[in-house]
């Protein structure tokens, strides 16, 4: 290879990796992954500023989405977005839904194929599951909690989204539950578990116990595509969603 092949190279790459580098910090990420590390706690900071490290500067549009004061806001400020590759085979971006000041908030893993098409979480039959667990089961209606995702564009397939995906998109799910301020969050499966908890422990020695995000209750509990496939364990879930209603009688006395 001639030395002005290796220049070309490494120039593309150079302007390749300050690209990354340069997305990657317009949604307030200024520090590599530390990779699959695992964690052993599961109560994370009680820090009240949840969004801290997440602020933008001028010259990035982290700063909108740290700014925004109303879900409205937020939704404006991620915009069209680009920021992870899953943009580019969604249909829909699927932002979230609900009472924006809801005392529960539910967070699943991502949309699947009918949330992308009709732009809101929790619609097809895992959605219809999680319905059934907010109407009958806790006697609520679907627009008395918000319901969101950690990531939100449908991951190709229905595949688990990747870190580099997740990393884009937490901010505005940090930024939803900053909004929010829902007394006790629900996170739904394994994914939501372990991203809000940023925990690798598996979620059956999750479930059932209480956990701290930034000083907000959370449960963890089975997702309800996984109850779709094993039925019997719905009475955990059960278990799980009466604490639940325990502790909002409680936050509503
Ligand atoms: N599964 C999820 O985790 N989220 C949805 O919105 C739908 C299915």
């Amino acid at each position: 290879m001639s030395e002005s092949t290796d220049t070309q190279e490494l120039a593309s790459l150079t302007t390749s990796l300050r690209r990354h580098l340069q997305r990657r910090e317009r949604v307030g990420i200024r520090f590599l992954p530390k990779g699959d590390l695992p964690r052993e706690t599961t109560t994370v900071s009680s820090d009240a500023n949840l969004m801290a490290g997440t602020e933008g500067n001028l010259f990035s549009d982290s700063s909108a989405v740290y700014e925004a004061k109303t879900l409205e806001e937020l939704r404006a400020a991620i915009g069209d977005c680009r920021r992870c590759k899953l943009w580019s085979g969604r249909t829909h971006l699927v932002f979230g839904v609900g009472n924006p000041k809801a005392k529960l908030m539910f967070v699943g893993e991502g949309p699947g194929r009918d949330e992308d098409l009709q732009g809101e979480p929790f619609v097809g039959r895992a959605g219809q599951l999680l319905t059934d667990i907010i109407t009958k089961g806790m006697g609520l209606r679907r627009e008395d909690v918000y319901i969101a995702n950690v990531v939100k564009c449908r991951p190709p397939e229905n595949r688990n989204p990747e870190p580099d995906e997740v990393a884009s998109c937490e901010p505005f799910l940090k930024k939803q539950i900053d909004l929010v301020k829902p007394a006790i969050i629900v996170a739904l499966g394994k994914f939501a578990v372990q991203t809000l908890l940023q925990s690798k422990v598996p979620i059956t020695r999750l479930r059932g116990q209480w956990h701290s995000y930034h000083g907000i209750k959370l449960m963890p509990t089975l997702h309800p595509a996984y109850l779709l496939r094993n039925p019997a364990d719905k009475k955990l879930v059960w278990d799980d969603i009466k604490k639940v209603m325990k502790e909002l009688s409680g936050e509503s006395a």
